[in-house]
């Protein structure tokens, strides 16, 4: 589907929610004139970082089963300011297995054209169908590993099952970034021979267990280094869905335009 973009995990607490909720808030607050749903096709209410969500698209199963899903009822329940709209998933794990790839797909085609952007946070289960449906249809997949050693490895288990599915994944994400670590980029890269078209990295940040707490997303922390890593990829995804570019630099291009003149 166009303009759907999943970010799928390798592993449990790699960042999967928190990354795809930051790029969908920044996007949202950089430019107004998009319309964004930020959606969980997978299990949880949606509601770590942000405890305001109130819907989830488990909430919608019944309609979504019956082929009767209301897309004006989807965008009320889950409009949060003018252009910014969250879904929370599946609420109740042991459901998981009620939900079938055809679900999501049946979804998306209802709320099609609805949104600018849908950024999907596809969690890190392959076990799930909402979450195979979405990583069916997106049109670009970013998945998410840390430098640890066990995410590395569960990437590697499961490499053989993305290239099997049809999964448009061409960006990778090294989150929970620590120039110190051990496991550099560098040798992360060699050892995956990786060739992803969009490489990125996302910095640590020291206000991890903060968020948590403060149920709010780690931009709402100042930290630079977390945000500009955040502006990175939320570029590129605008990049790629031909959807322009972050306001600062399409300013920056301006005024560079006018010395010249
Ligand atoms: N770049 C980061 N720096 C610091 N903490 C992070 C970063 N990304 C995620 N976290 C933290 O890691 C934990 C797990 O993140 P979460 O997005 O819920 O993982 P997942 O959805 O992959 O299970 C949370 O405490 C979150 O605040
Ligand atoms: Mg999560």
């Amino acid at each position: 589907m166009k303009n759907l973009i999943a970010f799928h995990g390798s592993d449990h607490k790699v960042g999967t929610t928190m990354i795809s909720q930051s790029v969908a808030e920044l996007i949202s607050k950089n430019r107004k004139d998009i319309k964004i749903l930020w959606v969980v096709f997978s299990t949880g209410d949606g509601k770590d970082y942000a405890n305001y969500v109130s819907q989830s698209v488990g909430g919608f199963r019944l309609q979504i089963h019956s082929h009767i899903l209301n897309d004006v009822e989807v965008m009320h329940a889950s409009k949060q300011s003018e252009n910014l709209y969250m879904l929370g998933g599946i609420k109740n794990y042991l459901e998981k297995r009620n939900y079938f790839p055809e679900m999501t797909k049946y979804f998306l085609d209802c709320i099609e054209g609805k949104f600018d952007l849908i950024i999907a946070d596809c969690g890190n289960d392959l076990d799930c169908g909402l979450t195979m449906g979405a990583l069916e249809s997106s049109e670009l997949t970013y998945l998410i590993v840390s430098q640890r050693e066990s995410s590395l490895r569960k990437y590697e288990m499961k490499l053989d099952f993305y290239k099997r599915l049809d999964i448009n994944d061409k960006g990778i994400i090294i989150n929970h970034f620590r120039e110190d670590d051990p496991l550099t980029l560098d040798y992360i890269g060699k050892r995956f021979a990786l060739s992803y078209e969009l490489f990125f990295r996302v910095q640590d940040s020291k206000f991890s267990r903060q968020a948590e707490t403060d149920k709010k997303s780690l931009l709402s922390y100042g930290d630079n280094s977390y945000n500009n890593d955040i502006a990175k990829v939320a570029a590129s995804i605008l990049k790629q869905c031909g959807l322009g570019c972050l306001k600062k630099d399409e300013e920056k291009r301006k005024k560079r335009w006018i010395s010249f003149i």
